[in-house]
């Protein structure tokens, strides 16, 4: 196995196994990628503080997400086709999430099922919804939810329309891929993945394809995703959700003051700061720039978690010293799934990890519950000022 240090080397990894088409929908944004590629950089702009001669010994990364305890505050986010990514992909990211001691989160929009995630894992998962017309599937998806033991479902609020990326549609991106000859010419290049993928059953949507109505064969799936994620949607719908799932419930693509002081009236448990990994609204600022308005208004009154942007250790800490309790990753997650399997994804939260643990101990902290603003070297504007 090459040494893996950082995030990066996973992605060179990915990169080189994964077909294009995947590799592609992983690492785009919407439209001009500004959100996206800014999700990254403005982590740069914040700086740590160093402080010495503090006792290092008997650090914790431990910590708490809507009451579970995690080995560290950085569940895996949910993330559309991931068993595109690898054969199997879901299944072993879960496996290497409940190994590590974090939170999984399975998309509607996932190639293994919610039934397969249960049937190879035991610690309880998370659910990620999206609004869809067809009341009935939901009902259904929500119960098939609950029987699976998922304890949260998380609550998509920024998708009714898909952003527009430019790739997907050059590439003809399915699931699974369609064999037209510059498909073939890549995965020629890719048989490592090709072989995996042969070797299961799982290649399509399989939360939704026998479950949901008229939907019973792939080429079907495209058109009804496009007429079935509900652009009707608003506050009163999420509160009817409230009202359907008595579990816990995270509202996710929350990046306004006015949306999260919104989010206060429905009762979740927690908010996610996040523009979608700069998916859907090319233009908005930043995860993390949004996160310090919207913890001061309402950071006393849920838990605020955030994503977009993560891709180490250093990052987390920040977040988490601005004052989000926790943090998901998306891509980093996938660089490792689609580098090595389960392993890879171990190896990014490993990764992950240490780094989290070595600079929490460089800011002279030993608990990561003790971190705060007082460890961050914040740009003045660090927001903007915007009129
Ligand atoms: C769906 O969640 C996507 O961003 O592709």
């Amino acid at each position: 196995m090459p040494t893996i240090t950082e995030i990066a080397d996973l992605k060179r990894i990915y990169k080189r196994r994964v077909p294009k088409m995947f590799y592609d929908y992983c690492e785009s944004g919407s439209w001009t990628e500004q959100t996206f590629s800014e999700n990254s950089s403005d982590f740069d702009q914040i700086r740590l503080r160093q402080r010495v001669a503090v006792d290092m010994t008997n650090r914790t990364t431990k910590g708490q997400m809507i009451g579970r305890d995690v080995a560290m505050p950085v569940a895996l986010a949910p993330v559309g086709m991931t068993g595109m990514q690898h054969a199997d992909g879901e299944i072993l990211a879960a496996k290497a999430a409940e190994k590590f001691g974090v939170p999984f989160t399975l998309s509607t929009m996932s190639i293994c099922s919610i039934e397969d995630i249960a049937e190879h894992t035991s610690a309880p998962f998370w659910f990620q919804l999206y609004v869809m017309r067809d009341a009935q599937f939901i009902d259904n998806l929500l119960g098939r939810a609950k029987d699976a033991g998922c304890d949260a479902m998380v609550l998509t609020l920024d998708l009714q329309l898909l952003g527009q990326r430019h790739k997907d549609i050059k590439n003809g991106l399915s699931a699974p891929p369609k064999l037209t000859p510059m498909v073939i010419a890549d995965l020629a290049t890719k048989w490592g993945w090709g072989l995996k993928m042969l070797q299961t059953k799982r290649r399509t949507f399989r939360n939704i394809v026998g479950h949901a109505q008229s939907v019973d064969d792939i080429s079907q799936l495209h058109s009804w995703t496009a007429q079935q994620f509900d652009p009707r949607l608003n506050w009163d719908t999420v509160k009817e959700y409230r009202k359907k799932w008595d579990r816990k419930m995270i509202l996710k693509g929350i990046l306004d003051v006015e949306d999260a002081r919104k989010a206060l009236d429905v009762g979740a448990d927690a908010i996610i700061v996040s523009n979608h990994g700069g998916r859907q609204l090319d233009g908005a600022l930043s995860s993390i720039k949004m996160l310090g308005p919207i913890l001061d208004a309402v950071g006393d009154k849920i838990e605020v978690h955030m994503d977009g942007g993560i891709r180490s250790g250093q990052d987390v800490l920040k977040a988490l010293a601005m004052g989000a309790k926790s943090t998901y990753i998306g891509r980093a997650f996938i660089y490792g799934l689609g580098a090595m399997g389960e392993q890879g994804v171990s190896e990014a939260l490993r990764v992950i990890h240490k780094e989290l643990d070595t600079t929490m101990a460089l800011c002279g902290e030993r608990d990561i519950a003790n971190l705060g603003r007082h460890n961050l070297l914040i740009p003045k504007g660090f927001e903007g000022e915007w009129a």
